[in-house]
């Protein structure tokens, strides 16, 4: 039987969320309160318009179809939404405050806000799916304690890029409740997800539940943080990380989340590894505990730059005059999504040395890289259309971002192009015998140098 959903926050979380239950045949009001991405949201499902809000693989065409379909519908009215729906959704944004700490005001507003409207007798579901730390579920079943209401933590594994394949085809799905009623609810809700993707489900109280989300991201953000680490040693000593990688990921034990890279960025690890950290704190945790995450914060932290490190031990300290190709913004493939992306930290370094960088993405649009970039002046970046056009008469070339169009360059096309052809491949996505005698220098994570000393 079709159920009545709501789901608050038409971030990519909420959205695949809501598209992921629509087509699953239920009926979905989808929450957001910023009027401006309400009204895009509207015109774009309606036809009206033709640009999305974000790039994420099909949640456009989908948010149509669903929509046309009548089994999706957007509201900024939240008194709507709870009086038709049997749960509620939340994935309202928990972003990182300057302590480490996640930001739960907005949570609690909707929590506070919805007891305010939901009818004491009523049963209903509260669903977070907004990443927040343990005890958190607690403190919301106390603004319900004169009601019928379940609350319920249901961390989501997405990743971005693939988000609507990872919510409709879950490898698991975590549900932390209190009572039994309320855990074989969740059950049946996502019976056909699980049913699509052979999938487990999960059920634990609460706390579990919370401090699994958690644990699942600082386990992956440690394998990269280790893979790193390895691959930084095969460049001194020889050997190739990409060889190493292979070899050891055999073992399916760790058989994933083991590229080299600078360091991992994007809206969950970072966050959730300082919110990991100050979650440790707050416990009590020990001394070496903390010492462990606090390393990984600072291995992270390093390897973002260790590109601009290699040029300038080539270039010098010095790079007035410089100018830098920059291609990739985005934290990672196939989003566009530029918070905590390597390419931040390496321009802004690259501008502190007096250089001027010329940047290329395929999806990051310019408002919201210079938003998360932060710099009063940007006046030393070009933005530019073309992957080509970012590195005519440069001296260097960095890449940050694995995107797929950036692995066959053509090495006349960059001894052509470029005044100095001498390339940093964040990635390690080049095939480094395209620069075997020939005119440029190739420097890559996990790989000895190419240095062109003619
Ligand atoms: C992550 C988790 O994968 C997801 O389960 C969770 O719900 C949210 O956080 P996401 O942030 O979208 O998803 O990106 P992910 O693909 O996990 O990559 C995170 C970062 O690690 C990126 O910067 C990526 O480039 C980097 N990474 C990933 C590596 O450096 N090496 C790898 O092998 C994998």
């Amino acid at each position: 039987m079709p159920g009545n959903y709501a789901v608050i926050g038409m971030g990519f979380v909420g959205l695949s969320q809501a598209i992921a239950l629509a087509k699953s045949g239920h009926n979905v009001i989808g929450v957001e309160n910023d009027t401006q991405k309400l009204r895009w949201l509207e015109n774009y499902a309606q036809g009206k318009r033709d640009d999305f809000p974000l790039y994420e693989k099909d949640l456009d065409v989908e948010t149509r179809e669903q929509f046309r379909a009548r089994r999706l519908t957007f509201t900024n009215n939240l008194e709507h939404a709870v009086n038709n729906s049997e749960a509620m959704f939340i994935a309202v944004g928990t972003p990182s405050l300057g302590n480490g700490k996640a930001k739960l005001s907005i949570v609690y507003q909707v929590a506070n806000n919805t007891a305010g409207i939901l009818n004491k007798n009523q049963p209903y579901l509260w669903v977070t799916k907004s990443t927040v730390p343990p005890g958190t579920a607690e403190i919301i079943r106390d603004f319900f304690k004169d009601h019928n209401v379940g609350v319920v933590s249901n961390p989501e594994f997405m990743a971005e890029g693939t988000a609507l394949k990872d919510t409709m085809y879950p490898d698991r799905v975590v549900v932390g409740a209190q009572e039994d009623w309320v855990i074989t609810a969740m059950r049946q809700l996502y019976s056909s997800f699980l049913a699509r993707s052979a999938g487990h489900f999960r059920a634990m109280d609460n706390v579990s539940a919370e401090i699994t989300k958690y644990q699942a991201n600082v386990q992956l953000a440690a394998n990269i943080v280790m893979a790193n680490i390895g691959a930084n040693l095969a460049r001194v000593v020889g050997g190739d990380w990409e060889k190493i990688r292979l070899g050891v990921g055999d073992d399916i034990r760790q058989s994933r989340f083991n590229k080299c890279s600078l360091g991992f960025g994007g809206s969950c690890f970072p966050k959730d590894v300082r919110q990991y950290r100050h979650t440790l704190e707050q416990a009590g945790a020990s001394p070496l505990d903390l010492a462990v995450i606090d390393a990984m914060i600072a291995q992270n932290k390093e390897q973002k730059l260790v590109m601009n490190h290699y040029m300038t031990d080539y270039y010098g300290h010095d790079l007035t005059e410089k100018v830098i190709g920059i291609w990739g913004l985005t934290f990672k493939a196939g989003t566009s999504d530029t918070r905590e992306s390597s390419a931040l930290a390496i321009i802004k370094d690259l501008i502190r040395h007096g250089a001027e960088v010329k940047v290329y993405d395929p999806k990051a649009t310019r408002e919201e890289f210079e938003e998360t970039l932060g710099l009063e002046d940007t006046s030393p970046i070009t933005y530019c259309d073309t992957k080509e056009e970012a590195i005519k008469d440069t001296h260097a070339l960095i890449i940050p971002t694995e995107w797929s169009e950036f692995s066959n360059p053509g090495i006349q096309t960059l001894q052509d192009l470029m005044t100095n052809p001498v390339i940093f491949d964040g990635r390690d996505i080049l095939d480094i015998e395209l620069f075997r005698n020939t005119e440029a220098s190739y420097f890559s994570v996990g790989r000895q140098p190419l240095i062109n000393t003619t």
